[in-house]
């Protein structure tokens, strides 16, 4: 009988199949009661060396892997591009290699190149967890978005989701898209014309250019932060034209024909891409998606670090003042 792993790297759930996407999210599930709990923590790490490599601005990803360490008893370092040798021209894999040698076993990176995860994991021996590379993928972000669809709904598979936005620049798009396929949802995209990858029908998604005809298809929206910095290059007229044709407002889910579950992975724009009634309202489940982000961030740890998806249960039971 093979046994299913992740093997060494999270680089993108483009590499994954559905067998080792469903172990991530069923492995999540006993790891979200340790967070409950008054001591939130379990030995299962111990002894494990972890550096948080963030290159980029984050609130959501680094956090909440920061917490997934800890209560996993592992020993974890950050580190940001401001304040390390970076800032005098170290290179990345020189950095991850001095890190090597103070004997580390797992990075957690993120990076404005895409391809810097995997680029950083061919390089060293340490397991190496995509944080979000650039345009590329932020693969613990579209599991998180799956955990958090079957916790509401029962289910991924067979599940209409849109992504709304800018799909272009969005690492999360891409990582939906892969993640949500191989677990057989049907999958669509709605966005300007301006923020559509050339081809994206290819993968297999819908495009809708008309998001009325997102939210009259959809049972889930996952709505994409518009990036604004995009708007200097050109690629929207102004934010109040985006808001005015693509803003996932309260009148226009009013309208849907089915009650429509409203995700996000922040930081959010409010009244731009999403009406703030929305994002607080009855359907969204925006800060649900950010509590499961740590119980998917522990799931992935234990699995690279060897854990058996069976032990987890029993990892969750062990408490750290009896071990
Ligand atoms: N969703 C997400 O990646 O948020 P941060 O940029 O705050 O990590």
């Amino acid at each position: 009988m093979t046994v299913l792993s992740l093997g060494k790297d999270l680089l993108g759930l483009e590499y994954l199949t559905k067998e080792q996407i469903e172990l991530i999210l069923d492995t999540a599930e006993p790891f979200k009661e340790v967070s409950e709990r008054t001591i939130k923590k379990v030995p299962t790490l111990r002894g494990k060396t972890i550096v948080n490599l963030f290159f980029e601005a984050s609130t959501r990803t680094r956090i909440s892997f920061e917490f997934a360490e800890k209560r996993l008893s592992a020993d974890t370092v950050n580190v940001a591009a401001l304040g390390s040798s970076v800032q005098k021209g170290e290179s990345l894999v020189d950095t991850a290699r001095n890190l090597e040698a103070m004997r580390i076993d797992m990075v957690v990176m993120r990076h404005p190149s895409s391809g810097a995860a995997k680029f950083l994991a061919e390089r060293i021996r340490s397991n190496v967890v995509n944080g979000g590379d650039g345009m590329h993928e932020h693969p613990t972000q579209g599991l998180l978005d799956m955990l958090t669809i079957r916790d509401r709904l029962g289910k991924v598979g067979g599940l209409k989701v849109c992504i709304c936005g800018d799909i272009l620049h969005s690492r999360v798009a891409r990582s939906n898209v892969w993640g949500l396929l191989k677990v057989g949802a049907d999958v669509a995209v709605c966005g300007p014309q301006s923020l559509m990858p050339g081809g994206i029908e290819e993968l297999g998604v819908i495009v809708f250019r008309r998001i009325e005809e997102a939210i009259e298809w959809a049972d889930v929206l996952n709505v994409l932060r518009l990036q604004l910095e995009r708007m200097e290059a050109g690629y929207i007229p102004s934010i109040g034209e985006y808001y005015r044709v693509f803003g996932v407002t309260l009148e226009r889910l009013e309208r849907a024909p089915r009650e429509l579950l409203i995700l996000h992975p922040g930081p959010m724009n409010r009244g731009v891409e999403i009406d703030s009634r929305v994002a607080d309202g009855p359907h969204s489940v925006i800060l649900h998606q950010v509590t499961n982000g740590v119980a998917i961030r522990m799931a992935v740890l234990y699995l690279l670090a060897g854990g058996k998806p069976e032990l987890a249960e029993a990892a969750k039971g062990m408490q750290e003042a009896e071990t």
